[in-house]
């Protein structure tokens, strides 16, 4: 049986929680690493868990700003350490598994958020093919290798979870979003199968498919700014939703329903992407095409949307 009546039961107790008063979190005590925890959803999703008793593993580029976020979940009254890792830099990650699993033992919950996002039409990336790279590099291959140095030691205790925090896209496949969609639906992909061959030894992954959130990387978007998005905040209560009930994916039912007509009737939803994609021209960040190389700092994050 195994993780089958996992997710149920895990609702069900949060409905007798609520019921009967009691605050304790089955994060309670749990190690839980996110990546991207220095901005936006990441740090968010750290804090939340913090503050559900979790000792946070913070993983992302900016020093400075992870060691921000961990003196204020500290001055709160929890737990975290900060590891400035490039998880773009494959030797850095094996380092960082390694070092981790000496000084905590098994991750108990791994939250793969580090990302970059790249909205750009195909029209403009004909010599860019850096935009592909960087974003399979920080979406893809990063977290794929970050969780295979982690599940070792997961499936040994018996117990481990894997949360990927794609994007609505997959199921959607937005214009402009080739590259960026492709590399979080290659994460979706893994995490399902990764999930069937891990089940037997109670390790559990869960494909998260945000809608917009209002972070710094749909900033320089214009056609976003009058767009309902969640904040941060509400985006990391889903994580740690996530993170309690590990279901096997979480996404919106308008993204169920576009995922269904692309399967249903592809011709009529590719003319009506057509008629949007031409609606929503590239951004002035885009066109200006102010991204630079892979491995570039990061001021191009945002600046090559
Ligand atoms: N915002 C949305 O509308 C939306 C929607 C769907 C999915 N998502 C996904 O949500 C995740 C979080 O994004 P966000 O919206 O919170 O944006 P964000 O504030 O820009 O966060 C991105 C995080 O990724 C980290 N990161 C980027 N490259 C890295 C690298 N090479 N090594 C280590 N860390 C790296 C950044 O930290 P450093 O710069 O310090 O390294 C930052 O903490 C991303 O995977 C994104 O694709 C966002």
């Amino acid at each position: 049986m195994g993780l089958l009546l996992a997710t149920p039961l895990s609702r069900a107790r949060r409905v007798l929680r609520t019921l009967t008063g009691d605050p304790r979190s089955p994060l309670a005590g749990r190690t839980v690493m996110v990546t991207g925890a220095s901005s936006g959803i990441g740090e968010a999703t750290a804090r939340a868990c913090a503050a559900r008793g979790a000792t946070v593993l913070l993983v992302a580029r900016r020093a400075e700003a992870l060691d921000r976020v961990r003196a204020e979940i500290e001055a709160a009254g929890g737990a975290a350490y900060c590891f400035p890792v490039d998880l773009t830099d494959g030797d850095a990650v094996d380092r960082l598994v390694r070092r981790v699993d000496a000084e905590f033992g098994p991750v108990d919950h791994l939250v793969n958020n580090a990302g970059r996002s790249i909205r750009r039409s195909l029209e403009l990336t004909y010599d860019r093919f850096h935009d592909v790279e960087r974003t399979i590099a920080i979406n893809y291959l990063a977290p794929v290798r970050l969780t295979l140095g982690l599940l070792p030691a997961m499936r040994a205790q018996g117990f481990g979870h894997v949360v990927n925090v794609v994007t609505w896209g997959v199921q959607v496949k937005s214009p402009k979003f080739a590259a960026y969609i492709a590399s979080k639906a290659a994460l979706d992909v893994f995490g399902r199968i990764a999930g069937r061959e891990t089940y037997r030894d109670g390790v559990a992954f869960t494909n998260l498919r945000f809608g917009l959130v209002r972070t710094e990387m749909i900033a320089p978007t214009e056609a976003y700014r009058r767009l309902r998005a969640l904040t941060p905040e509400q985006a990391a209560e889903t994580v740690v939703k996530a993170l309690e009930d590990r279901p096997v994916t979480v996404d919106l039912l308008s993204a169920q329903v576009i995922g269904l007509a692309n399967v249903v009737a592809p011709r009529l939803t590719d003319l009506v992407f057509s008629l949007a994609d031409r609606a929503f021209p590239d951004s002035a960040a885009a066109r200006s095409g102010s991204g630079s190389p892979a491995g570039s700092p990061r001021s191009a994050t945002t600046g090559g949307r």
